[in-house]
């Protein structure tokens, strides 16, 4: 069974609830390392603590989640080995797999999103990284990292 860690702050509470909901129906094993009450957290401490699960590695990616995913992708993002995408669509879901093979993807419990939460986490397990020259780009992102 393919392992997903997920964490938010309390600004995404029941988003996370319904992702979790869905990774579990689809199979996936969840660690979930909260929050589930909105009981003010700081989102940095949420990336952290997923991104050093993520890093003990047998996760096939993580799913994190603050007010407006902007907080907790950033944190994430100074993580070392961590590539994580804030997508607006499907369409941008899927390309965050195919061409920048991330390891993280985020949501924004507070966002009116065009298209269903649900249906972007999706469009992200369903896509496959691509390769080719994206690896090389891929490979390009993680050498800036200083
Ligand atoms: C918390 O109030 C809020 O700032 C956080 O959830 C997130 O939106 C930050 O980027």
């Amino acid at each position: 069974m393919q392992r997903v860690v997920v964490a938010n702050d309390h600004g995404a509470v029941e988003l996370a609830q319904i992702l979790i909901a869905h990774l579990k129906e689809r199979g996936f094993a969840v660690n979930h390392l909260g929050v589930t009450t909105a009981d003010s957290v700081d989102y940095p401490d949420m990336a952290a603590a997923a991104c050093a699960e993520y890093r003990t590695g047998g996760y096939a990616f993580g799913v994190l989640l603050c007010g407006t995913g902007i907080g907790i992708s950033i944190s994430a993002n100074k993580i070392d080995g961590i590539r994580c995408a804030l997508p607006q669509n499907r369409y941008a879901a899927a390309m965050a797999r195919r061409h920048n093979d991330v390891n993280f993807i985020a949501f924004g419990g507070r966002i009116d999103y065009p298209e269903d939460p649900v249906s972007m986490l999706d469009a992200f397990i369903d896509a496959t990284f691509e390769g080719g020259r994206h690896q090389r780009r891929v490979d390009k992102i993680m050498a800036l990292q200083s």
